[in-house]
C-alpha cells in the first residue's frame, strides 16, 4: 500500500483526492490525504477508495454511477465529486435546469476563480459517470454504537438469512425427532401383533428416509451455527478493539493491562452464549412447542404429569438465580484481581527478577489464587443445591409415569399399550431439556449481564473526542505558546500546571528543567493533547489546540520518551511503523540522523534484523537511538525528547547530542532533561518548580538572575568547582531523588 503523492512524503496532492477535500470543507470538515490509501493494484485513487476514506474519516460517502440527467437534482444538498476520465476529477457546485448547464469547479483552481459552467456535450467527453456523494455523519452514535446486549443481539439479528434457515432446519428436525417414536409405536402395535412382514418392510423404508434426512438436516444446522459463530465473532472483535485502542490514554495510566484485557475477554463468554446456550435453547423451545401437542395426544394425563415435573425443575433453577448470582459477582471480582496480579508480574519481571521479589509476588499471588478457590468452592456449593433437588423430580419423570400409567391400565382396565407408552417414555425426554435449558438460561443470563457490565465498564467509556473527524489540520511551523495554562490530573487536588505561560518561537529548542514531579512532563503531554481539561490557552502557530484535530496535532509530533516501546518485527518495520508511502530510504535518513546508523549497519542483518518482543538483543542506547529514528521518519515540526537520553552510558549520551544540532534545524524540540549540562546549548530553557514557571531564558541569562537553576546548575557541576564541595561525586546522582 502507499499513498497516492499526497501523503506525508510531500508531493501534490492528486486532483481526485482534492477534489474530496474541497467537497468535505464544505461540511467544515477536513480530510487528511496522509490517511488516503491505494487499493492495491490501482495507478490513480478509485471512487470506492474515495468514498472509503471519507468513511474512515466519519463522513457520509456513497460512489455512484450517474447519468446527466440526475446531475440537476443531486446538486441542491452541496458539491458532488465527478471524477473524470485522465484520472483527475472535479467538483459539481450547481446546476440551472432551465439553461441545461451545471457548473464544475476544477479543484487546482485558485480559490477566487468561479465555477465553470459546462453543457452536457462538454461534460460527457472528459465525465466516466462516476460521481462521489459525500455528508457530514449525522448518525455517527450510529456507527459507533455503545456496547450493550441490545447492540449485540442486534448484531445477531443482522444475519436474518443464516437464522432464518437455521430456524426452519430446526423445526424440520424437530419434527423429524418425534417420528422415531411413533414408528416405535406402530411396529409393537401393529407388526409385533399381527406379524405383519409387509408393514415392518414399508416402516423400516420410512425410518431409512427419515434419518437420511435427519442426518443431512442436522449438518447444515451445525454449519449454519458455525459460519453465523465466526461471522459474528470477527464483527464483535474488529470493533472492540476499534473502541479499546480509541481510549484516552488517561484511561490505560489509570487501569492495570491486566485487568483490562480480562474484562474485554469477558465478551467472548457473552458471545458464546449468544450462539451457543441462546440459539440451543431458543431451537429446543421449538421442538418443545411440536412435541407438546402429540404428547397430550398419547395421554394427556401422563402429559399433564410430565408438564408438572419440568416446570418444577424450572422453579427450583429460578430460585436459586438470586443466591447464584452474588456469589458469582465475587468470583469475578476476585478473579479479576488475580489476574491483575499475573499481568502486573509478567509485565514488570525485570524488576521482579532484579529486585528478588518472586517471594513477595508469589505471596500476593496465592492470597489471590486462595481468594478465587473461596469463591468458586461457594460458587459450586450453592449451585449443588438445585442440582440435587431437582433429581427426583428427573427420575419420577422417567420412571414414575411408567408406573403411573402401569396403575391407570390397572385401575381403569385400559389395555395396556406396549408401543404407545414407548413413545411416550421416548418422546417425554425431550420436554424436560428445553424447559431446564430456559432455567439455565435465566441463570446465564446474569452471568452474562455481569459479565457484559464488565465488558462494557471499559468499552462504554468516552472515547477521545472526534480524533478522526473533527477540527482544523493546519500545517505547522511550530511556535507554541502557553497562556495562563493551569492543569490539575483527574482525581488530584494540587494543579500540576499553575498558570504556566511562556512562548516558545518556531525553530527553537526548549530546554525543560525542574525537580521530579515539577510538570515538566505535564507541559509536553497537554502539548500533545494526551490531557485536554486544561484551563486557558494553548496554541500553536496561533491556533487553539482544542481546535485542532487530534490525529493530525499528534503526527505532527515527534515523540521520544525515557522507555520507548518497540513492536515485534524488523529495525525497519520499527522506524517505519507502518506508515504508508515510506520506503526503506526514509528509515536509512531517520536513521542517519539519529545516529542510529552505525549501530545497524553492524547488526547481522542489518535494517533487517528482527527486534523480539521487549528487544533483549539490544542495548538500551540502541534502543533509545531507534526510537528517536522513529520519531524522526515522518520529519515533524514539533519534537519531544522526555528524558530520552538520561537513561544511556555517558557515550550514547554523548553520541545523540551531538546529533541534537542536527536534529534540530527546522523544528521546534522540547528537551526535558535532568542533566543540566545537555540543555546548554538551548535557545531558551524553561525552569519550573511545583507547576509554577520559575523563569525562562538561555543558559547564561538564568544563570545570572534565577536562583534555582543556579542551585541545580551548581549541584550538577561541583566537580568544575572542587573547593565548593566536599560530596563532588554524590551530588550528581542524588540530585534526582525528590
Ligand atoms: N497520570 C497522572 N495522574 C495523576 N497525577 C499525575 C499524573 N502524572 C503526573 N501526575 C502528577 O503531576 C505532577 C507533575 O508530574 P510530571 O510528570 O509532569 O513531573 P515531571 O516534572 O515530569 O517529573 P519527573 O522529572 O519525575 O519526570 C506530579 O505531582 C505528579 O504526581
Ligand atoms: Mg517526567
Amino acid at each position: 500500500m502507499s499513498s497516492a503523492g499526497g501523503g506525508a512524503g510531500g508531493g501534490p496532492i492528486h486532483p481526485r483526492l482534492l477534489a474530496m477535500m474541497m467537497a468535505a470543507r464544505y461540511y467544515g470538515l477536513e480530510l487528511d490525504p496522509g490517511e488516503f490509501r491505494l487499493e492495491p493494484g490501482d495507478t490513480v485513487p478509485t471512487a470506492a477508495a474515495l468514498s472509503k476514506w471519507a468513511q474512515n474519516s466519519a463522513m457520509w460517502a456513497r460512489a455512484l454511477r450517474l447519468r446527466w440527467k440526475h446531475l440537476f437534482s443531486v446538486t441542491g444538498a452541496g458539491p458532488v465529486v465527478l471524477l473524470f476520465n485522465d484520472g483527475s476529477a472535479g467538483l459539481l457546485t450547481g446546476s440551472n435546469v432551465e439553461t441545461k448547464i451545471v457548473f464544475v469547479r476544477d479543484p487546482r483552481a485558485p480559490d477566487a476563480d468561479p465555477p465553470i459552467p459546462v453543457d452536457e456535450m462538454r461534460l460527457m467527453e472528459v465525465w466516466s459517470g462516476e460521481a462521489i456523494l459525500l455528508r457530514a455523519d449525522r448518525s455517527q452514535n450510529e456507527a459507533d454504537p455503545p456496547f450493550t446486549l441490545r447492540w449485540l443481539f442486534g448484531l445477531v439479528m443482522k444475519q436474518r438469512k443464516a437464522l432464518r434457515d437455521m430456524l426452519i432446519a430446526s423445526f424440520c428436525i424437530s419434527m423429524l425427532t418425534i417420528i422415531p417414536p411413533l414408528i416405535a409405536m406402530q411396529v409393537f402395535d401393529r407388526v409385533i401383533a399381527h406379524h405383519s412382514y409387509a408393514t415392518l418392510f414399508f416402516i423400516s423404508a420410512v425410518v431409512a428416509i427419515l434419518i437420511f434426512y435427519e442426518t443431512l438436516l442436522g449438518y447444515a444446522r451445525r454449519l449454519i451455527i458455525v459460519v453465523l459463530g465466526a461471522r459474528i465473532d470477527a464483527t464483535l472483535n474488529i470493533h472492540v478493539f476499534n473502541r479499546l485502542i480509541r481510549l484516552p490514554l488517561d484511561y490505560f495510566e489509570r487501569h492495570p493491562a491486566g485487568e483490562t484485557m480480562y474484562r474485554v475477554g469477558q465478551i467472548n463468554a457473552v458471545r458464546q452464549f449468544i450462539t451457543g446456550r441462546l440459539m440451543t435453547t431458543i431451537l429446543d423451545l421449538i421442538t418443545l412447542g411440536v412435541l407438546l401437542p402429540f404428547l397430550f395426544y398419547l395421554n394427556a394425563t401422563l402429559a399433564w404429569i410430565v408438564l408438572v415435573c419440568a416446570t418444577s425443575i424450572m422453579l427450583i433453577i429460578l430460585a436459586f438465580l438470586r443466591p447464584v448470582r452474588l456469589i458469582f459477582g465475587k468470583v469475578i471480582r476476585a478473579e479479576t484481581e488475580r489476574n491483575a496480579v499475573l499481568a502486573e508480574s509478567i509485565f514488570g519481571i525485570r524488576t521482579v527478577k532484579s529486585l528478588a521479589l518472586e517471594p513477595q509476588r508469589k505471596a500476593l499471588w496465592d492470597e489471590k489464587v486462595a481468594e478465587v478457590g473461596k469463591w468458586r468452592a461457594e460458587l459450586g456449593k450453592i449451585s449443588n443445591w438445585p442440582q440435587t433437588l431437582v433429581t427426583p423430580f428427573e427420575r419420577f419423570m422417567w420412571i414414575g409415569i411408567l408406573l403411573v400409567n402401569a396403575y391407570l391400565a390397572l385401575t381403569e382396565g385400559q389395555a395396556y399399550q406396549v408401543g404407545s407408552m414407548m413413545a411416550f417414555m421416548m418422546l417425554s425426554q425431550r420436554v424436560s431439556a428445553p424447559l431446564v435449558g430456559l432455567a439455565r438460561l435465566v441463570e446465564d443470563w446474569e452471568e452474562i449481564g455481569s459479565a457484559m457490565g464488565q465488558a462494557g465498564e471499559v468499552l462504554n467509556r468516552p472515547l477521545e473526542l472526534d480524533s478522526a473527524s473533527g477540527g482544523i489540520r493546519p500545517k505547522f511551523a511550530g511556535a507554541v505558546t502557553f497562556e495562563d495554562v493551569t492543569f490539575t490530573y483527574p482525581g488530584t487536588k494540587i494543579p500540576a500546571l499553575d498558570r504556566v505561560t511562556f512562548s516558545v518561537p518556531a525553530g527553537s529548542t526548549l530546554g525543560l528543567v525542574g525537580r521530579s514531579g515539577s510538570g515538566k512532563s505535564t507541559v509536553t503531554r497537554l502539548l500533545q493533547g494526551i490531557n485536554r481539561e486544561y484551563s486557558g490557552f494553548l496554541k500553536i502557530d496561533g491556533a487553539d489546540l482544542r481546535e485542532i484535530n487530534l490525529r493530525h496535532l499528534r503526527s505532527s509530533f515527534g515523540v521520544v520518551l525515557q522507555d520507548n516501546f518497540l513492536f515485534r518485527g524488523s529495525i525497519r518495520e520499527n522506524i517505519l511503523a507502518g506508515r504508508p508511502g515510506l520506503t526503506l530510504e526514509d528509515a536509512i535518513r531517520a536513521a542517519r540522523l539519529a545516529g542510529a546508523e552505525e549501530f545497524i549497519e553492524r547488526m547481522p542483518n542489518g535494517y533487517e534484523t528482527y527486534i523480539e518482543e521487549g528487544s533483549p538483543n539490544l542495548s538500551g542506547g540502541q534502543r533509545q537511538r531507534l526510537a528517536i529514528a522513529r520519531a524522526l521518519i515522518t520529519d515533524p515540526r514539533l519534537l519531544i525528547l522526555d528524558e530520552a537520553t538520561s537513561a544511556l552510558d555517558p557515550e550514547s549520551e554523548a553520541l545523540v547530542n551531538a546529533n541534537l544540532n542536527r536534529i534540530a534545524r527546522g523544528r521546534t524540540m522540547f528537551i526535558v532533561s535532568h542533566r543540566l549540562s545537555s540543555l546548554v546549548d538551548c535557545d531558551n530553557i524553561l525552569v519550573l518548580e511545583r507547576g509554577k514557571v520559575m523563569d525562562i531564558g538561555p543558559h547564561a541569562v538564568l544563570l545570572e538572575r534565577c536562583a534555582i537553576y543556579r542551585t541545580l546548575w551548581n549541584q550538577q557541576n561541583r566537580h568544575l568547582h572542587p573547593e565548593s564541595s566536599g560530596h563532588a561525586a554524590l551530588a550528581p546522582t542524588l540530585l534526582q531523588g525528590n
